[in-house]
């Protein structure tokens, strides 16, 4: 197998920037690695109107790095006072161009107690979504039931492939849908069964690439959601993204928090994988004798689906083994640790490829 590869530069289907002090220390970051991204909404407070979205992006673009050229492609957040107004404004563009919406649960994550506890409630904005074309971004786990039960944590996106899905589905026919950071077998099959390049996508994480639920229950910067599961959840969703389907991209999630909420109990949900991504993910297409599948993975769906160029950048990965040692440090002096770092891992934390510089 080859030790070095070369692909358009990639795309992250799925970012956390944040603001402030912490959005001037991860965007550069991002911006370096991937030509553009979907930046999510669940900022504080949450980014649920054009002129918000607007602002937000002002900001993002302000920290890049001069010279650098990265294009944050923005999302609302669908919380309760977001209308088919906005998504009509949102797709025309004049304030601030919208790429999608954001669904989370309520109560399921970071920053979601603004979010339907079902998505089905949404009905005008998902019917308005659906006839101007506009991406709805699923965070698909059911976290507390019809009946106000909540629901094992280790279940939700389980119950969400069984019991919503199909229903948002059916009755939104011609919704484009991406379902997010997907982590089980049963969400894999569903994929496999029922993805389509133009309508039903999903994205996949590095770390539900890597890690197993039994290997990760104590490590808090692997506490995400949704939680990473068995190792048979994971060696499917591997299989999965072996298998170069055009519906399956990368979605980094990366989630950047403060070290004082990582390394607090419990840990906040998120992890921060930014500076190690890419080569991350190329590491597991090598072990899974599927480079050649990588661009099309990294670099080439996640465009396509949201419908923007395809960078005509490159970059050159090499086989050559590293490791991450210090983490991230803001202009305030906070400490943010991404995965993969030696000194808070499961102890097999070598990283075997590298982005040529
Ligand atoms: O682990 C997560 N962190 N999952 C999410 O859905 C949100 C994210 C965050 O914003 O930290
Ligand atoms: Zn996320």
């Amino acid at each position: 197998m080859s030790d070095t590869i070369t692909i358009k530069k990639p795309f992250d289907s799925h970012v956390h920037l944040r603001r402030g002090a912490m959005l001037r220390a991860v965007t550069p970051i991002t911006a370096e690695k991937f030509c553009s991204a979907i930046v999510m909404p669940n900022t504080d407070p949450p980014i649920e109107t054009c002129e918000q979205a607007a602002e937000y992006k002002k900001e993002i673009l302000g920290a890049l790095p001069r010279g650098v050229s990265f294009e944050p492609l923005m999302t609302l957040y669908l919380t309760k006072n977001l209308t088919p107004v906005d998504i009509e404004k949102g797709a025309a563009g004049d304030v601030c161009e919208i790429h999608a919406v954001k669904s989370y649960p309520y109560g399921a994550t970071t920053n979601s107690q603004w979010g339907y506890r079902s998505i089905l409630e949404a009905k005008d904005v998902l019917k308005k979504m659906e006839e101007v074309g506009m991406p709805l971004l699923l965070h698909g786990e059911v976290h507390v039931d019809e009946n106000e039960h909540e629901v094992d944590a280790y279940e939700g996106e389980k119950r969400f492939i069984e019991d919503v899905l199909p229903r948002l589905l059916e009755q939104y026919p011609n919704l484009k849908i991406s379902l997010e950071h997907l982590s089980t077998k049963i969400a894999a099959e569903f994929l496999e069964k029922n993805g389509k390049a133009d309508k039903l996508v999903a994205t996949v994480t590095p770390h539900h690439l890597l890690y197993a639920r039994e290997d990760v229950e104590s490590k808090p910067l692997l506490r995400c959601k949704p939680l990473i599961k068995s190792a048979a959840d994971r060696d499917k969703v591997r299989e999965l993204v072996a298998e170069g389907l055009p519906f399956i991209s990368a979605g980094t999630d990366s989630a950047p928090h403060p070290e004082s909420k990582k390394f607090a109990s419990p840990a906040a949900f998120g992890v921060f994988n930014s500076p190690v991504a890419v080569e991350l993910y190329t590491q597991v297409f090598d072990e899974m004798n599927a480079l050649d599948k990588l661009e099309g993975f990294l670099s080439v769906n996640g465009p396509r689906f949201f419908g923007v160029e395809v960078s005509t950048e490159t970059i050159t990965l090499v086989k050559k083994d590293w490791q991450v040692t210090e983490p991230v440090t803001t202009d305030e002096g906070i400490n943010i640790w991404p995965i993969g770092d030696v000194k808070h891992g499961l102890g097999n934390e070598t990283v075997h490829w590298q982005i040529k510089q």
